[in-house]
Protein backbone atom coordinates (compact mmCIF):
# COMPACT_ATOMS: atom_id res chain seq x y z
CA UNK A 1 0.00 0.00 0.00
CA UNK A 2 1.33 3.38 -0.81
CA UNK A 3 2.38 5.94 1.29
CA UNK A 4 3.08 9.24 0.91
CA UNK A 5 6.34 11.58 2.35
CA UNK A 6 5.86 14.88 2.85
CA UNK A 7 9.02 17.25 4.07
CA UNK A 8 7.38 20.20 5.59
CA UNK A 9 7.71 23.89 5.39
CA UNK A 10 8.27 24.68 1.53
CA UNK A 11 5.75 27.49 0.76
CA UNK A 12 3.29 26.63 -2.08
CA UNK A 13 4.12 28.88 -5.30
CA UNK A 14 3.34 28.70 -9.35
CA UNK A 15 0.55 27.79 -10.67
CA UNK A 16 -1.87 24.60 -10.00
CA UNK A 17 -4.83 23.65 -12.04
CA UNK A 18 -7.59 21.80 -11.14
CA UNK A 19 -8.95 18.55 -12.56
CA UNK A 20 -12.82 18.05 -13.57
CA UNK A 21 -15.12 17.33 -10.24
CA UNK A 22 -15.35 13.62 -8.97
CA UNK A 23 -18.89 14.46 -7.78
CA UNK A 24 -19.72 16.27 -11.38
CA UNK A 25 -18.77 13.37 -13.06
CA UNK A 26 -20.22 10.56 -11.03
CA UNK A 27 -23.73 11.23 -11.43
CA UNK A 28 -22.84 12.11 -15.40
CA UNK A 29 -21.57 9.06 -16.02
CA UNK A 30 -24.73 7.52 -14.69
CA UNK A 31 -27.10 9.33 -16.74
CA UNK A 32 -25.53 7.89 -19.71
CA UNK A 33 -27.80 4.99 -18.62
CA UNK A 34 -30.51 7.11 -19.86
CA UNK A 35 -29.63 7.16 -23.41
CA UNK A 36 -29.30 4.08 -26.13
CA UNK A 37 -26.95 6.65 -28.00
CA UNK A 38 -23.32 7.16 -27.31
CA UNK A 39 -22.13 10.39 -25.09
CA UNK A 40 -18.52 11.98 -24.95
CA UNK A 41 -18.18 13.44 -21.70
CA UNK A 42 -14.59 15.91 -21.78
CA UNK A 43 -12.63 16.60 -18.27
CA UNK A 44 -13.28 13.76 -16.60
CA UNK A 45 -10.91 12.84 -13.48
CA UNK A 46 -10.24 9.00 -15.12
CA UNK A 47 -7.55 8.29 -13.00
CA UNK A 48 -9.83 8.47 -9.79
CA UNK A 49 -10.72 5.21 -8.20
CA UNK A 50 -14.21 6.18 -8.06
CA UNK A 51 -14.47 7.16 -11.13
CA UNK A 52 -12.82 3.84 -12.81
CA UNK A 53 -15.36 1.95 -10.52
CA UNK A 54 -18.43 4.33 -12.03
CA UNK A 55 -17.34 3.15 -15.54
CA UNK A 56 -17.29 -0.30 -14.62
CA UNK A 57 -20.56 -0.46 -12.76
CA UNK A 58 -21.54 1.38 -16.15
CA UNK A 59 -19.65 -1.83 -17.97
CA UNK A 60 -21.37 -4.52 -15.44
CA UNK A 61 -25.01 -2.98 -16.76
CA UNK A 62 -24.26 -3.43 -20.44
CA UNK A 63 -22.59 -0.07 -21.42
CA UNK A 64 -18.85 -0.22 -23.10
CA UNK A 65 -16.61 2.28 -21.66
CA UNK A 66 -13.76 4.02 -23.78
CA UNK A 67 -11.29 6.04 -21.55
CA UNK A 68 -8.37 7.99 -22.91
CA UNK A 69 -6.84 11.21 -20.81
CA UNK A 70 -9.56 12.77 -19.37
CA UNK A 71 -12.40 11.84 -22.20
CA UNK A 72 -14.66 9.11 -21.29
CA UNK A 73 -16.89 7.78 -24.04
CA UNK A 74 -19.85 5.66 -23.07
CA UNK A 75 -21.46 3.28 -26.18
CA UNK A 76 -24.46 1.55 -25.95
CA UNK A 77 -24.63 -1.91 -28.09
CA UNK A 78 -26.65 -4.44 -26.23
CA UNK A 79 -29.70 -4.54 -23.87
CA UNK A 80 -29.31 -2.64 -20.17
CA UNK A 81 -29.20 -4.79 -16.68
CA UNK A 82 -31.23 -3.45 -14.17
CA UNK A 83 -29.50 -5.38 -11.30
CA UNK A 84 -26.23 -3.62 -9.56
CA UNK A 85 -23.94 -5.96 -8.56
CA UNK A 86 -23.08 -5.64 -4.76
CA UNK A 87 -19.36 -6.01 -4.77
CA UNK A 88 -19.15 -2.59 -6.72
CA UNK A 89 -22.06 -1.02 -4.96
CA UNK A 90 -20.37 -1.36 -1.49
CA UNK A 91 -17.37 -0.24 -2.30
CA UNK A 92 -18.89 3.42 -4.02
CA UNK A 93 -21.88 4.75 -2.38
CA UNK A 94 -22.65 7.09 -4.83
CA UNK A 95 -23.51 3.64 -7.20
CA UNK A 96 -27.18 4.58 -5.54
CA UNK A 97 -27.99 6.57 -8.58
CA UNK A 98 -28.23 4.21 -11.07
CA UNK A 99 -31.87 3.71 -9.24
CA UNK A 100 -33.09 6.83 -10.46
CA UNK A 101 -32.42 5.90 -14.05
CA UNK A 102 -33.10 2.13 -14.34
CA UNK A 103 -36.26 2.67 -12.49
CA UNK A 104 -37.76 5.26 -14.64
CA UNK A 105 -36.73 3.89 -18.04
CA UNK A 106 -37.92 -0.01 -17.30
CA UNK A 107 -39.88 -0.04 -14.13
CA UNK A 108 -38.06 -2.00 -11.99
CA UNK A 109 -34.67 -2.14 -10.33
CA UNK A 110 -32.63 -4.06 -7.98
CA UNK A 111 -29.93 -2.44 -5.83
CA UNK A 112 -27.81 -3.08 -2.85
CA UNK A 113 -28.41 -0.83 0.03
CA UNK A 114 -24.92 0.69 0.48
CA UNK A 115 -23.11 0.63 4.24
CA UNK A 116 -22.49 2.87 6.16
CA UNK A 117 -18.99 4.43 6.14
CA UNK A 118 -16.25 5.89 8.23
CA UNK A 119 -18.10 9.56 8.08
CA UNK A 120 -21.33 8.46 9.30
CA UNK A 121 -24.66 5.70 8.96
CA UNK A 122 -25.46 7.65 5.57
CA UNK A 123 -28.83 6.24 4.81
CA UNK A 124 -30.47 6.55 1.44
CA UNK A 125 -34.20 7.33 2.82
CA UNK A 126 -34.63 10.56 1.32
CA UNK A 127 -33.98 9.04 -2.28
CA UNK A 128 -36.67 5.81 -1.33
CA UNK A 129 -39.34 8.74 -0.08
CA UNK A 130 -38.86 10.36 -3.24
CA UNK A 131 -39.11 7.47 -5.46
CA UNK A 132 -41.82 6.53 -3.38
CA UNK A 133 -43.63 9.87 -4.28
CA UNK A 134 -43.52 9.29 -7.62
CA UNK A 135 -45.18 5.58 -7.36
CA UNK A 136 -42.56 3.15 -6.79
CA UNK A 137 -43.08 0.58 -4.48
CA UNK A 138 -40.17 -1.33 -2.73
CA UNK A 139 -39.59 -4.60 -1.29
CA UNK A 140 -36.18 -5.81 0.33
CA UNK A 141 -34.38 -8.65 -0.15
CA UNK A 142 -30.95 -10.48 1.01
CA UNK A 143 -29.71 -6.85 1.47
CA UNK A 144 -31.23 -5.29 -1.83
CA UNK A 145 -33.56 -2.73 -2.64
CA UNK A 146 -35.85 -4.18 -5.33
CA UNK A 147 -38.07 -0.70 -6.86
CA UNK A 148 -40.68 -1.77 -8.91
CA UNK A 149 -44.18 -0.71 -10.38
CA UNK A 150 -44.00 2.61 -13.30
CA UNK A 151 -42.49 5.72 -12.03
CA UNK A 152 -45.09 8.57 -12.83
CA UNK A 153 -44.11 12.33 -13.17
CA UNK A 154 -45.09 14.43 -9.83
CA UNK A 155 -44.01 16.34 -6.71
CA UNK A 156 -41.31 15.20 -4.15
CA UNK A 157 -40.44 16.69 -1.35
CA UNK A 158 -37.23 16.31 1.01
CA UNK A 159 -36.90 16.82 4.11
CA UNK A 160 -33.05 17.52 4.12
CA UNK A 161 -31.96 18.93 0.58
CA UNK A 162 -29.36 15.54 -0.11
CA UNK A 163 -27.21 15.89 -3.17
CA UNK A 164 -27.32 12.29 -4.15
CA UNK A 165 -31.17 11.89 -3.44
CA UNK A 166 -31.82 15.35 -5.70
CA UNK A 167 -29.31 13.66 -8.68
CA UNK A 168 -31.55 10.75 -8.10
CA UNK A 169 -34.46 11.91 -8.04
CA UNK A 170 -33.12 14.18 -11.24
CA UNK A 171 -31.94 11.18 -12.95
CA UNK A 172 -35.07 9.34 -12.75
CA UNK A 173 -37.27 12.43 -13.93
CA UNK A 174 -35.45 13.14 -17.09
CA UNK A 175 -36.89 9.65 -17.96
CA UNK A 176 -40.32 10.59 -17.12
CA UNK A 177 -42.20 12.37 -20.18
CA UNK A 178 -44.49 14.89 -18.07
CA UNK A 179 -42.90 17.41 -15.07
CA UNK A 180 -41.19 16.28 -12.39
CA UNK A 181 -40.69 19.10 -9.38
CA UNK A 182 -38.28 18.34 -6.65
CA UNK A 183 -38.51 21.12 -3.41
CA UNK A 184 -35.81 21.26 -0.82
CA UNK A 185 -33.39 20.19 -3.66
CA UNK A 186 -29.51 20.89 -3.14
CA UNK A 187 -28.15 23.56 -4.54
CA UNK A 188 -24.68 22.21 -5.28
CA UNK A 189 -23.15 23.59 -8.43
CA UNK A 190 -22.52 20.05 -9.29
CA UNK A 191 -26.15 19.66 -9.65
CA UNK A 192 -26.20 22.60 -11.99
CA UNK A 193 -23.50 20.69 -13.82
CA UNK A 194 -25.85 17.51 -14.03
CA UNK A 195 -28.62 19.47 -15.31
CA UNK A 196 -26.70 21.00 -18.00
CA UNK A 197 -25.98 17.46 -19.20
CA UNK A 198 -30.19 16.34 -18.57
CA UNK A 199 -30.60 19.28 -21.26
CA UNK A 200 -28.38 18.46 -23.72
CA UNK A 201 -29.62 14.79 -23.69
CA UNK A 202 -33.28 16.29 -24.31
CA UNK A 203 -34.70 16.88 -20.93
CA UNK A 204 -35.91 19.93 -19.50
CA UNK A 205 -34.43 21.18 -16.59
CA UNK A 206 -35.01 24.05 -14.81
CA UNK A 207 -33.84 25.57 -11.21
CA UNK A 208 -31.06 23.85 -10.77
CA UNK A 209 -28.74 25.47 -8.33
CA UNK A 210 -32.43 27.01 -6.59
CA UNK A 211 -34.41 24.84 -4.07
CA UNK A 212 -36.74 24.12 -6.45
CA UNK A 213 -35.44 21.74 -9.18
CA UNK A 214 -38.37 21.67 -12.04
CA UNK A 215 -37.43 18.26 -14.66
CA UNK A 216 -39.55 18.12 -17.91
CA UNK A 217 -38.87 14.29 -19.14
CA UNK A 218 -38.94 11.99 -22.28
CA UNK A 219 -38.52 8.71 -22.80
CA UNK A 220 -36.45 9.42 -25.75
CA UNK A 221 -32.88 10.45 -24.56
CA UNK A 222 -30.29 11.34 -27.37
CA UNK A 223 -26.74 10.86 -26.55
CA UNK A 224 -24.88 13.85 -25.48
CA UNK A 225 -21.69 15.84 -25.37
CA UNK A 226 -20.54 17.44 -21.78
CA UNK A 227 -17.49 19.28 -20.28
CA UNK A 228 -17.40 18.55 -16.75
CA UNK A 229 -16.86 21.44 -14.26
CA UNK A 230 -14.25 22.19 -12.50
CA UNK A 231 -13.44 20.46 -8.59
CA UNK A 232 -14.38 23.27 -6.47
CA UNK A 233 -12.95 20.57 -3.32
CA UNK A 234 -9.89 20.11 -4.91
CA UNK A 235 -9.60 23.88 -5.39
CA UNK A 236 -10.33 24.65 -2.17
CA UNK A 237 -8.25 22.27 -0.28
CA UNK A 238 -5.06 24.21 -2.73
CA UNK A 239 -6.11 27.09 -1.52
CA UNK A 240 -5.80 25.67 2.03
CA UNK A 241 -2.40 24.26 1.18
CA UNK A 242 -1.28 27.67 -0.09
CA UNK A 243 -2.32 29.43 3.09
CA UNK A 244 -1.22 27.05 5.32
CA UNK A 245 2.42 27.26 4.22
CA UNK A 246 2.40 30.70 3.76
CA UNK A 247 3.09 30.75 -0.45
CA UNK A 248 1.60 32.38 -3.01
CA UNK A 249 -0.07 30.41 -5.55
CA UNK A 250 -2.81 30.55 -8.47
CA UNK A 251 -5.30 27.82 -8.26
CA UNK A 252 -6.59 28.23 -12.39
CA UNK A 253 -9.84 26.58 -13.70
CA UNK A 254 -11.71 26.98 -10.80
CA UNK A 255 -14.85 29.24 -10.96
CA UNK A 256 -14.37 31.52 -8.10
CA UNK A 257 -18.08 31.71 -7.02
CA UNK A 258 -18.16 28.00 -6.31
CA UNK A 259 -15.44 28.19 -3.33
CA UNK A 260 -16.97 31.69 -1.94
CA UNK A 261 -17.87 30.60 1.40
CA UNK A 262 -14.39 29.57 1.46
CA UNK A 263 -12.76 32.37 0.29
CA UNK A 264 -14.77 34.32 2.71
CA UNK A 265 -13.68 32.74 5.60
CA UNK A 266 -9.88 32.90 4.25
CA UNK A 267 -9.88 36.63 4.13
CA UNK A 268 -11.27 36.85 7.46
CA UNK A 269 -8.42 34.78 8.68
CA UNK A 270 -5.96 36.76 7.00
CA UNK A 271 -5.23 35.29 3.79
CA UNK A 272 -5.29 37.78 0.72
CA UNK A 273 -7.44 35.63 -2.29
CA UNK A 274 -8.31 37.34 -5.42
CA UNK A 275 -11.06 35.90 -7.67
CA UNK A 276 -10.39 36.62 -11.80
CA UNK A 277 -11.76 34.77 -14.56
CA UNK A 278 -9.02 32.17 -14.54
CA UNK A 279 -9.63 31.43 -10.94
CA UNK A 280 -8.16 32.77 -7.72
CA UNK A 281 -5.13 33.65 -6.49
CA UNK A 282 -4.12 33.05 -2.77
CA UNK A 283 -1.28 34.13 -0.57
CA UNK A 284 -0.78 34.32 3.37
CA UNK A 285 2.04 35.18 5.45
CA UNK A 286 2.54 34.02 8.91
CA UNK A 287 -0.26 32.41 11.00
CA UNK A 288 -4.15 32.93 10.52
CA UNK A 289 -6.12 35.13 13.39
CA UNK A 290 -8.60 32.00 14.49
CA UNK A 291 -11.74 31.90 12.55
CA UNK A 292 -14.48 29.34 13.16
CA UNK A 293 -16.66 27.65 10.68
CA UNK A 294 -20.22 25.72 10.81
CA UNK A 295 -20.77 23.19 7.74
CA UNK A 296 -23.89 23.83 6.04
CA UNK A 297 -25.51 22.79 2.24
CA UNK A 298 -24.60 24.77 -0.19
CA UNK A 299 -23.94 27.78 -0.62
CA UNK A 300 -22.95 27.41 2.79
CA UNK A 301 -18.98 26.17 4.02
CA UNK A 302 -18.62 22.84 2.39
CA UNK A 303 -18.39 19.97 4.40
CA UNK A 304 -15.65 18.07 2.31
CA UNK A 305 -13.34 21.22 3.26
CA UNK A 306 -13.98 21.01 6.84
CA UNK A 307 -11.54 19.00 7.48
CA UNK A 308 -8.82 20.78 5.50
CA UNK A 309 -9.69 23.86 6.72
CA UNK A 310 -9.42 22.47 10.49
CA UNK A 311 -5.73 21.43 9.85
CA UNK A 312 -5.19 25.22 9.08
CA UNK A 313 -6.92 26.59 12.14
CA UNK A 314 -4.51 23.80 13.60
CA UNK A 315 -1.86 26.90 12.90
CA UNK A 316 -4.12 30.22 13.96
CA UNK A 317 -2.94 32.66 16.52
CA UNK A 318 -6.14 31.43 18.87
CA UNK A 319 -9.40 29.37 19.77
CA UNK A 320 -11.50 28.22 16.94
CA UNK A 321 -14.58 25.92 16.64
CA UNK A 322 -15.91 23.77 13.80
CA UNK A 323 -19.09 22.95 14.05
CA UNK A 324 -20.34 19.70 11.29
CA UNK A 325 -23.52 19.78 10.62
CA UNK A 326 -24.04 17.94 7.82
CA UNK A 327 -21.98 14.30 8.76
CA UNK A 328 -22.52 13.07 12.04
CA UNK A 329 -18.68 11.98 12.70
CA UNK A 330 -16.59 13.63 10.45
CA UNK A 331 -13.87 14.48 13.06
CA UNK A 332 -12.01 11.39 12.46
CA UNK A 333 -8.54 13.20 11.00
CA UNK A 334 -8.55 15.25 14.83
CA UNK A 335 -6.97 12.47 16.74
CA UNK A 336 -3.94 12.24 13.81
CA UNK A 337 -3.08 16.05 13.57
CA UNK A 338 -2.94 15.68 16.68
CA UNK A 339 -0.34 13.12 16.41
CA UNK A 340 1.85 16.16 14.72
CA UNK A 341 1.21 19.11 17.75
CA UNK A 342 -2.27 19.73 17.05
CA UNK A 343 -4.88 20.83 20.35
CA UNK A 344 -7.74 19.76 19.09
CA UNK A 345 -11.65 18.87 21.70
CA UNK A 346 -14.34 17.03 20.29
CA UNK A 347 -17.34 17.47 21.94
CA UNK A 348 -20.20 16.14 19.47
CA UNK A 349 -20.45 17.47 16.37
CA UNK A 350 -18.19 20.49 17.57
CA UNK A 351 -14.20 20.54 17.89
CA UNK A 352 -12.19 23.00 19.53
CA UNK A 353 -9.00 24.13 17.91
CA UNK A 354 -6.24 26.23 20.60
CA UNK A 355 -4.08 26.87 17.44
CA UNK A 356 -0.12 26.11 18.27
CA UNK A 357 2.68 27.81 17.10
CA UNK A 358 3.87 25.06 14.44
CA UNK A 359 3.14 21.53 13.59
CA UNK A 360 5.79 19.02 13.44
CA UNK A 361 5.88 15.94 10.85
CA UNK A 362 4.46 12.41 12.52
CA UNK A 363 3.61 9.23 10.78
CA UNK A 364 0.24 9.77 10.32
CA UNK A 365 -2.72 7.62 8.89
CA UNK A 366 -5.68 8.70 6.33
CA UNK A 367 -9.11 7.94 7.44
CA UNK A 368 -11.30 9.18 4.92
CA UNK A 369 -11.10 11.10 1.79
CA UNK A 370 -10.85 14.60 3.75
CA UNK A 371 -9.42 13.41 6.18
CA UNK A 372 -6.74 12.31 4.48
CA UNK A 373 -6.67 15.66 2.92
CA UNK A 374 -6.32 17.57 5.62
CA UNK A 375 -3.53 15.55 7.01
CA UNK A 376 -2.08 16.70 3.77
CA UNK A 377 -2.13 19.83 4.52
CA UNK A 378 -1.00 19.94 7.87
CA UNK A 379 2.31 17.68 6.53
CA UNK A 380 2.49 20.50 3.85
CA UNK A 381 3.20 23.29 6.56
CA UNK A 382 4.55 21.39 9.32
CA UNK A 383 8.45 20.99 10.59
CA UNK A 384 9.90 17.97 9.16
CA UNK A 385 8.98 14.96 7.74
CA UNK A 386 5.24 13.24 7.57
CA UNK A 387 4.96 9.92 6.06
CA UNK A 388 1.03 9.44 5.38
CA UNK A 389 -0.54 5.82 5.29
CA UNK A 390 -3.55 4.77 3.70
CA UNK A 391 -3.21 7.38 1.13
CA UNK A 392 -5.67 5.30 -0.99
CA UNK A 393 -8.68 7.49 0.95
CA UNK A 394 -7.44 10.57 -0.88
CA UNK A 395 -6.17 8.94 -4.46
CA UNK A 396 -10.24 8.74 -4.46
CA UNK A 397 -10.51 12.29 -4.48
CA UNK A 398 -7.32 14.08 -5.72
CA UNK A 399 -5.46 13.25 -9.16
CA UNK A 400 -2.26 12.36 -8.80
CA UNK A 401 -1.73 14.78 -5.82
CA UNK A 402 1.68 14.15 -5.33
CA UNK A 403 2.98 15.39 -8.85
CA UNK A 404 0.35 18.39 -8.57
CA UNK A 405 1.78 19.48 -5.13
CA UNK A 406 5.49 19.19 -6.73
CA UNK A 407 4.83 21.08 -9.72
CA UNK A 408 4.43 24.20 -6.62
CA UNK A 409 7.20 23.69 -4.84
CA UNK A 410 6.12 20.89 -2.27
CA UNK A 411 8.68 18.39 -1.22
CA UNK A 412 6.26 14.75 -1.86
CA UNK A 413 6.79 11.43 -2.73
CA UNK A 414 4.86 7.92 -3.28
CA UNK A 415 6.45 5.38 -1.61
CA UNK A 416 5.12 1.93 -2.37
CA UNK A 417 5.30 -0.50 0.56
C1 LIG B 1 -22.33 14.31 -1.61
C2 LIG B 1 -20.87 14.31 -1.98
C3 LIG B 1 -19.99 14.38 -0.74
C4 LIG B 1 -20.41 15.54 0.16
C5 LIG B 1 -21.90 15.51 0.41
C6 LIG B 1 -22.40 16.72 1.18
C7 LIG B 1 -20.86 12.98 -4.01
C8 LIG B 1 -20.47 11.72 -4.67
N1 LIG B 1 -20.56 13.09 -2.72
O1 LIG B 1 -22.56 13.11 -0.88
O2 LIG B 1 -18.65 14.56 -1.14
O3 LIG B 1 -19.73 15.45 1.40
O4 LIG B 1 -22.62 15.46 -0.83
O5 LIG B 1 -22.04 17.88 0.53
O6 LIG B 1 -21.36 13.90 -4.64
N2 LIG B 1 -28.82 11.70 4.21
C9 LIG B 1 -29.88 11.03 4.78
N3 LIG B 1 -30.71 10.31 3.97
C10 LIG B 1 -30.53 10.25 2.62
C11 LIG B 1 -29.44 10.94 2.05
C12 LIG B 1 -28.60 11.66 2.87
O7 LIG B 1 -30.07 11.07 6.00
O8 LIG B 1 -31.33 9.58 1.95
C13 LIG B 1 -27.87 12.45 5.08
C14 LIG B 1 -26.45 11.88 5.00
O9 LIG B 1 -26.30 10.80 5.90
C15 LIG B 1 -25.62 13.07 5.39
C16 LIG B 1 -26.41 14.24 4.79
O10 LIG B 1 -27.74 13.77 4.59
O11 LIG B 1 -25.54 13.20 6.78
C17 LIG B 1 -25.86 14.77 3.48
O12 LIG B 1 -25.85 13.74 2.52
P1 LIG B 1 -25.97 13.98 0.96
O13 LIG B 1 -26.17 15.44 0.68
O14 LIG B 1 -26.93 13.02 0.38
O15 LIG B 1 -24.49 13.61 0.51
P2 LIG B 1 -24.05 12.59 -0.63
O16 LIG B 1 -24.85 12.80 -1.86
O17 LIG B 1 -23.93 11.24 -0.05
Amino acid sequence: MDRLVIEGGVALRGEARVSGSKNAALPILIATLLTDEDCILDNVPARLRDIRLTCRLLEALGKRVEAAGTRVVVRSDKPLKTRAPYDLVKQMRASVLVAGPLLARFGWVRVPIPGGCAIGMRPIDIHLKGFADLGARRTLDQGDIILDSPLRPGSVRFKFPSVGATENLMLAAAALPGLTVIRNAAREPEIEDLAAFLDSMGARVSGAGTPVVKVRGSQRLKGARHRVMADRIEAGTLMLAAAATGGDLMVSGVRPAHVRALTLKMRRAGAVVKESAAGLRVSMRGRPRPVSVATAPYPGFPTDLQAPWMAWMCLARGRSRVLENVFEKRFLHAAELARMGARIALLGRRAEIEGVERLSGAPVMASDLRGGAALLVAALAARGRTELARVYHVDRGYERVESKLRGVGARVRRVGR
